[in-house]
């Protein structure tokens, strides 16, 4: 099977040893990712400091009010693409026993800093989240952000999640829609009112900067259902009138009040 080894390290901290014969796509996403830490953070940062972490996508959703992950004290969580671990500091302050997973070492290094500055602890795990070196059947709730199940190849990463899941576990994350992946053109900084690809050509991205990736709605579904996971909801998330975001140009919301531009899947293992 195509895909990552696990890393070589006792899984401890970011510093672990990391295994670096990658697929394309994760050795480009790894090193846009490492290049584009510092400048992301300084952009996006704030914006995710300000919703103290807990809040999803491109506007900044409220946990509080979207209510995905549900009670998270006492719970062991596990966020797949953590980035500067924004989203797990701020499970760990409400009392999740939190696990953040990253490609980037850069990434990390933010994650590691931002951990230390909030005075709680996330261990972090430098891996894919196609290969998270930590045994079957060990967590609670397996999320991410428009994480690892946009970067990492959802044939892979998804199974990974299963895997990893206790019983009756959680499986929550946040991607584009499949229908803003048809209308953003390559070069545009907004997405369009046209279909500009094919609906079941969806599959790997290959962007200028990173490789990412889609699946059809009917895709997921049979994903999901072949690895044991149950769906309980797929939430096609609206900005709230007036909101604004640091990620996107001002079109892109006009285009996401008229359309579904990010999704979150919420599926259960099952067997609890
Ligand atoms: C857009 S950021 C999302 C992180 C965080 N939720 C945020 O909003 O900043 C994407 C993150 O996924 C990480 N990533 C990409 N491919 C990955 C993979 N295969 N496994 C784990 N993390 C990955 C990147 O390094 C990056 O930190």
């Amino acid at each position: 099977m195509a895909g990552i080894p696990a890393p070589t390290g006792s899984g401890d901290s970011a510093e672990d040893a990391f295994e670096t014969s990658l697929p394309d796509y994760a050795a480009r996403n790894r090193a846009h990712w490492n290049a584009a830490s510092a400048r992301y953070q300084a952009e996006q940062g704030r914006q995710l400091r300000d919703s103290g972490g807990l809040a999803w996508g491109v506007w900044q959703i409220p946990e509080a009010e979207l209510r995905i992950l549900g009670d998270v004290a006492g719970r062991t969580t596990l966020e797949l693409g953590c980035g500067a671990a924004q989203w797990s500091i701020g499970l760990a302050r409400v009392g999740a026993v939190a696990i953040g997973v990253d490609l980037s070492e850069e990434q990390l290094k933010a994650a590691w800093v931002a951990s230390r500055e909030a005075g709680v602890t996330v261990r972090l795990l430098h891996a894919s989240g196609e290969a998270v070196p930590l045994p079957d059947a060990c967590v609670d709730i397996v999320f991410s952000d428009w994480g690892a199940f946009r970067f990492a190849d959802p044939d892979l990463v998804v199974p990974e999640a299963a895997r990893l899941l206790r019983p009756g576990g959680l499986l929550a994350f946040s991607t584009a829609t499949p229908l803003l992946d048809l209308c953003w053109a390559d070069d545009a900084v907004s997405p369009g009112d046209r279909l500009l690809r094919d609906y079941f050509g969806l599959g790997r991205l290959d962007f200028a900067t990173t490789i990412e990736f889609q699946r059809t709605t009917g895709d997921w579904i049979r994903l999901f259902r072949r690895h044991g996971l149950a769906i309980e909801d797929l939430i096609e998330l609206r900005p709230p009138e007036g909101a604004t975001t640091t990620y996107w140009e001002p079109e892109a919301y006009d285009w996401a009040r008229r359309w579904p531009a990010e999704q979150i899947w919420r599926v259960r293992r099952e067997g609890a």
